[in-house]
């Protein structure tokens, strides 16, 4: 049928997809660079930034997964104070807001009924809001004042890949135009560190085969597995985590890597499955010394690391890319993992049972 026809060669959309990242990244960059090279953003989005005091991001499972990376993106190469909500919890639980607050909406869809309902909300409070979604036309896009495209084609499969790392793409490269802007220096050429992260992400793409013997070796018989990081890492490995729950049924939880002690180490069991994520330089120890807690009360751990900050018997080591924009690229193993452990168990992969791509009711 036609769908098959889509999907090419691959077995499934969310594999046609995971491989189609560094296209995609390559593709976002050329959208937004001008000839001469420099990025741009239209003025008006840089100028609403600018005018800002304060950012709230405001978005829906993976997307909002995507928002905690933007805002470490855009706190440290803008300096623009920012926070992250729920679109589910927003409405009842609104934040105190700033004397000039601007929204920005991030979803894949453009149609997820929660960030809606906030989209209405705030502007009925006569804010200004923008959306970066995937889809031209969507109702978050039409309803909001500004729009930035993902490029990321169309997405099909309910887990959301492709989409997400064009979000970071995007979002960091809305923070370094926006830096530029206020005469901020953003300390990074975006451009050309996520042209590296593209050339990283094929790199992934060519060695899959280790990540399915990875899914083989940690989650044939688990029912529940863990993913704990730190810093940015943290934001991955709850994205690590939704990804492998949506698609394996698996239970599957992201902690912070300080935060074990505090509760989810009683979790640990022998053989418990713990993925750990290592590749920002100031926590690396201190994610060690967890890795180390774990493994001591029976954990199966199985660490991923980034080129030079890895260690004896780290099971995979990423290739280097700039720190700041590690989550682009050290979600790919996850999404394969998550995959594979998917695939091996006979789910459905593309449609997971209970869930939808796109949710639009409250
Ligand atoms: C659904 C999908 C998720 C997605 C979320 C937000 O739950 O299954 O993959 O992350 O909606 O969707 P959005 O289109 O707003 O990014």
């Amino acid at each position: 049928d036609a769908s098959d026809i889509e999907k090419g060669t691959y077995q499934h959309y969310m594999l046609k997809e995971i491989e189609e990242q560094p296209l995609v990244i390559r593709k976002v960059i050329q959208q937004y660079q001008e000839e001469n090279g420099q990025l741009v953003i239209d003025p008006s989005i840089v100028e609403a930034l600018n005018e800002a005091d304060r950012l709230y991001i405001v978005a829906a499972g993976t997307s909002y997964h995507a928002g905690l990376i933007g805002k470490q993106f855009i706190e440290t190469m803008a300096k623009i104070p920012t926070e992250v909500h729920l679109a589910s919890e927003f409405g009842y639980n609104m934040p105190l807001l700033s004397e000039k607050p601007l929204f920005i909406f991030i979803s894949q869809s453009g149609e997820t009924a929660d960030s809606r309902a906030v989209l209405v909300q705030v502007k009925k409070l006569g804010y200004k809001a923008l959306t970066l979604t995937n889809v031209p036309g969507s109702t978050l896009s039409r309803e909001a004042d500004y729009t930035l495209l993902l490029h990321a084609g169309p997405e099909i499969a309910v887990a959301s890949t492709k989409a997400y790392t064009a979000q970071l793409a995007v979002l960091a490269i809305l923070a370094e135009v926006t830096a530029k802007g206020r005469n901020v220096d953003a300390e990074i050429d975006i451009a050309h560190e996520l042209a590296i992260v593209a050339n990283a992400m094929e790199e992934l793409c060519d060695g899959k085969d280790e990540f399915e013997q990875i899914a083989r070796d940690y989650l044939t018989v688990s029912r529940n597995s863990f993913f704990i990081g730190r810093s940015l890492d943290y934001a991955v490995c709850l994205e690590a985590a939704l990804k492998l729950k949506e698609i394996s049924y698996i239970q599957a939880e992201g902690f912070a890597g300080g935060e074990l002690k505090h509760g989810p180490i009683a979790l640990i069991e022998d053989g418990t499955p713990v993925f750990a994520l290592a590749t920002q330089e100031n926590v690396n120890l201190n994610l060690r010394g967890n890795v180390k807690e774990v493994a001591a009360r029976g954990a199966n751990t199985c660490i991923i690391s980034m080129k030079g900050l890895e260690m004896n018997g780290d099971r995979f080591v990423l290739p280097e890319v700039h720190e700041i924009l590690t989550p682009l690229i050290s979600v790919l193993p996850m999404q394969y993992i998550s995959y594979y452990a998917a695939l091996h168990r006979g789910c459905d992969v593309d449609k997971p049972r209970n869930l939808a791509k796109s949710v639009t009711v409250e």
